[in-house]
């Protein structure tokens, strides 16, 4: 039975003011977000919340909004504090927030058609044209992130190799034994994508990094040589710039005159180390990456835009048309109206429906400008060697990997004066403590394994991080490594 109801609603005064509280609940928890702890483990009874069953019937929004503020926003990863320290993760803004409302407010859908947001991601467009020195006849797209933007990278590759055809024969139709290249310390979202476009992660050759923790070029030659000799076609080799575990970057230029040479297609993985060109001090350690066929990289981590707003460059928009444009009647393009203003972002990737990503990445670079967020990546990079000296003045720490960016790795060793560990105990005892510092509350680095070790791996990534935090995180580790190599050294 019809009725005239919408979601819409019925007291907009009283709505007005749930929605006030709903954003100072926000601001303020982003104003003292340093009171809070970093992470807290989730008690049994908040999980049990979210195991109910299908709601029939709504409850009124007050009371949601405070099941949010009990029972989701303490027990959230913690990434937007500043004693968050894991894996690679920014922190967001009050800025990128309401912008992102904003967003939501529109609901715009930007697969495509003609309207004003779909400028704005092409202003991010230009602006990465103008970053990166590509060309005009550069295109770009938003996506989830830098997993998903090496994917289509990998896709757009391997169609640019084996033809347009390739799109309708699919692999098994080729005949062709094609290999991609890539340093052993690339991100696994690189062997991923190989798995996901078909080829299987064997037809990824993880080379060797050197001392300095790059891809170790030599190698790399005679590997692709080596597979040419087998019968193999070598088609894509993937830099990084600023590996995940220690933020190396590969010698980008080397990398491009070898793709050059190789006639593969060059693609730089720069999740978080290509913005590093809003830096002066990084920018030069990037030379290459202009000449990069396309770079995949997210704005959701150095750029402190808020979750999620991946990227994907790619030097001739050509050949992004030539592996995604899927042309079908309902989307039609003409050239006045609805319809016009083709191409659209969803010819230039998977995705149809989008969202806005574009409208928290224009107001974040609008608000600060980029030098004030090169300013905020090169501070992140001196927290991380601020970091380093520490360790390196610590006799009970050690240093397990140089420090490129803003990544410190290192662990506990104890007392030399004392028993040694063993190998294994060091190990089982840095990992413990890494759960423990998760557990204060106070700092939240994550782990790695460098040369087949157990480290603890802090990325300064936030900008809220300062060296209080670090301080704070030098006082944890060693009161918990002390009390920790106590236990292993008692008689
Ligand atoms: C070097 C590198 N590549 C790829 C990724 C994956 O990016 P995302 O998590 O945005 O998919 C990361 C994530 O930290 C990374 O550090």
């Amino acid at each position: 039975m019809y009725s005239d109801d919408s979601l819409d609603p019925t007291d907009w005064p009283a709505f007005r003011v749930q929605a006030h509280a709903m954003l100072d609940d926000m601001l303020n928890y982003a104003e003292h977000l340093r009171a809070r702890p970093v992470w807290q483990p989730v008690p049994e009874p908040i999980r049990a919340h979210f195991q109910e069953k299908l709601p029939q019937h709504g409850t009124a929004l007050a009371t949601l909004h405070q099941q949010f503020m009990h029972d989701i926003l303490p027990y959230s990863i913690g990434n937007a504090h500043p004693g968050f320290m894991g894996w690679v993760q920014g922190g967001g803004t009050p800025v990128g927030m309401l912008a992102d409302m904003l967003a939501a407010g529109l609901n715009a859908n930007v697969g495509g058609r003609e309207q004003i947001p779909i400028e704005v991601e092409r202003q991010i467009l230009h602006w990465m044209r103008e970053l990166f020195t590509f060309p005009a006849s550069a295109g770009g797209v938003f996506v989830t992130g830098t997993s998903m933007a090496n994917f289509m990278a990998v896709v757009i590759a391997r169609n640019k190799f084996l033809g347009n055809q390739s799109r309708r024969t699919g692999l098994v139709a080729s005949e062709h034994r094609l290999t991609a290249y890539t340093s052993a310390g690339a991100h696994g979202c690189v062997a991923k994508a190989m798995d996901l476009a078909g080829f299987g992660t064997a037809a990824l050759r993880q080379i060797p990094m050197n001392a300095a923790f790059q891809i170790d070029l030599h190698q790399l030659a005679r590997q692709i040589a080596s597979d040419r000799a087998e019968g193999y076609e070598p088609f894509l080799i993937v830099g990084s710039a600023g590996t995940v575990d220690v933020g190396a970057i590969d010698d980008l230029a080397a990398l491009a005159d070898l793709a050059q040479q190789q006639q593969c297609w060059f693609h730089v993985d720069g999740a978080y180390g290509a913005l590093g060109m809003l830096s002066a001090q990084i920018a030069p350690r990037l030379a290459g990456i202009e000449r990069a066929a396309s770079i995949a990289f997210d704005f959701h981590k150095w750029g402190q835009v808020p979750y999620d707003a991946g990227y994907l460059l790619v030097r001739d928009i050509q050949d992004q048309l030539d592996s995604f444009s899927a042309p079908a009647n309902y989307l039609q393009r003409e050239a006045r109206g609805m319809a016009a203003g083709s191409p659209w972002p969803c010819d230039l990737g998977p995705d149809l429906s989008r969202g806005f990503r574009a409208l928290k990445t224009w107001f974040t670079i609008a608000t600060f400008g980029t030098q004030k967020l090169g300013h905020i990546i090169d501070n992140t990079c001196a927290l991380a060697q601020y970091l380093a000296s520490r360790i390196q003045e610590e006799p009970r720490l050690e240093l397990m990997a140089p420090v490129n960016l803003n990544i410190v790795c290192f662990r506990y060793t104890g007392y030399s004066s004392l028993k040694d560990l063993t190998a294994q105990q060091c190990d089982a005892l840095n990992n413990e403590l890494v759960i423990r510092l998760q557990e204060t509350g106070l700092v939240a680095p994550s782990s790695t394994l460098i040369n087949t070790q157990f480290a603890i791996r802090a990325a300064f990534v936030n900008h809220r991080t300062n060296r209080t935090d670090i301080d704070n995180l030098m006082h944890a580790v060693l009161a918990i490594g002390d009390e920790l190599f106590a236990c292993d050294n008692q008689p």
